[in-house]
């Protein structure tokens, strides 16, 4: 099986060999302490060998719920934020068809609330969930988040009038702490069938736990082959070197260029279905090294789509940022045709695969934007497949600890996010506890 690659090259005049030199020495001071799991923030770094040891009996019992949900629902809402939501997202809208029409041959249809606060997104969805066979798996580790919360007071008080309170108890999911918060007091009390997080793994890092792999499972899309993907990675991910360690090597180079001015980076992803795992990259990335005035700032594309807007901002606009693509090499088939008149001049393109276009439109755009001063590298998955998402989560978590770490933070806390939480409850009149 071919495996994710990080390719460097349109970097030159941009970072030095003896800059990375330089780099690979705290790489492997720190890549010691992670392994010990004695850095600054490692009492959340769980999920360092969570792929190669994942229970097998946690994992039947995700597998056999997820079989239940197939089973019993048209519809299964998933409500959550954050680490909670996005890794979930990112997988079922990276592997599913596009459209949901295409989504809706199989049950159930997968539906995300929980990750905004508005009232018309939850009245557009109740709207939409009325007749059908609802389940729903509530996420939060905390508990107490106020999206997710308020979310799912709206959404039982739906079960409870559609089902009845006992019935309606049998189609709510937990998945939460092990013996903290709201939602496992609520859980414990009305017996809902319930999974743990765990201790030690934060919001950001856990996808592969139940947190993503309930939602994942109950899409039908295969999650041994995604553990099997970040178990692989996880081999090479605990190798001290940037030779041979690909997310040491990408967190190398963006140290480099960040210590340069380079302070934006865009992953600017070549094909659509990435979209979400560009959010989860944001999300990892963004809470993970914004801290103490420090950070890159983590932005993401659309590729071609955004070559139509934010193109001529990376091409000629301010020089502190850097690009790293995000590609699928393989694609399915689909040939241009001929016209007899050719009145679109199209006919040089006629016979060529569209995904060969695709992989001419990201050669050109990379070369125009080094041209324009804006370094690049890429990561080219060979397919949509679990097993390559599996190796890229794992790759960018082990890239993102080993970034923050090099840049004097704790990668594995987010003291930032309290701050408009503190200001919202005043504002809302919470009473203290
Ligand atoms: O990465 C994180 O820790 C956060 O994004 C959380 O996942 C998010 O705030 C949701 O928190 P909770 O799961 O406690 O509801």
């Amino acid at each position: 099986m071919e495996n994710i690659r990080l390719i460097k090259s349109n970097l030159s005049g941009f970072v030095s060999k003896k800059e990375l030199d330089d780099v690979a020495k705290p790489i492997r001071l720190i890549h010691d302490s992670l392994q010990k799991k004695q850095c600054p923030g490692c009492e959340y770094a769980g999920w360092l060998d969570l792929p190669s040891s994942f229970s097998s009996r946690l994992l039947r019992d995700i597998e056999a719920t997820a079989r239940r949900v197939r089973q019993e629902a048209d519809v299964l809402l998933v409500l959550g934020i954050g680490g909670s939501y996005l890794g979930a997202r990112a997988t079922i809208d990276f592997l599913k068809p596009f459209f949901s029409e295409q989504r809706s041959d199989t049950k159930p249809l997968i539906y995300f609330a929980g990750q905004n606060l508005s009232a018309d997104y939850l009245n557009d969805l109740l709207q939409v969930i009325k007749g059908k066979k609802v389940m729903v798996n509530v996420i939060s580790k905390s508990g107490t988040t106020t999206e997710t919360a308020v979310t799912f007071r709206i959404v039982r008080q739906y079960l409870d009038r559609i089902y009845g309170k006992k019935k309606a108890a049998e189609k709510i999911i937990a998945t939460t702490d092990k013996s903290q918060g709201a939602l496992r007091r609520l859980a414990d009390e009305q017996g809902y069938k319930s999974f743990v997080i765990p201790d030690d793994i934060g919001g950001r890092f856990s996808v592969l736990t139940p947190v993503g792999l309930l939602p994942i499972a109950a899409a039908g899309i295969n999650i041994r082959a995604l553990l099997k993907g970040a178990a692989d990675f996880e081999r090479k991910g605990s190798k001290p070197d940037i030779k041979n360690n690909p997310a040491y090597a990408y967190a190398a180079l963006r140290h480099v260029l960040y210590t340069k001015g380079k302070n934006i980076e865009i992953l600017s992803a070549f094909h659509p279905s990435l979209h979400y795992v560009c959010e989860w990259w944001k999300q990892l990335f963004g809470e993970s090294e914004g801290k103490d005035h420090k950070g890159v700032w983590p932005a993401t594309a659309n590729f071609t789509t955004d070559l139509h807007s934010l193109g001529q901002m990376i091409q000629d606009g301010r020089r502190n940022m850097f690009e790293t693509f995000l590609t699928v090499k393989k694609e399915s088939s689909l040939k241009v045709p001929a016209w007899k008149d050719n009145i679109d001049n199209l006919n040089y393109l006629a016979g060529k695969e569209v995904g060969f276009i695709n992989s001419k439109a990201y050669e050109a755009t990379a070369k125009a934007h080094f041209s324009g001063g804006v370094p690049n590298l890429t990561i080219e998955m060979p397919a949509r497949t679990p097993y390559h998402l599996g190796q890229l989560f794992y790759f960018f978590e082990r890239a993102v600890a080993m970034s923050g770490l090099l840049n004097g933070v704790n990668p594995f806390n987010q003291p930032g996010v309290e701050a408009y939480k503190k200001k919202m409850f005043k504002l809302l009149g919470k009473p203290r506890t």
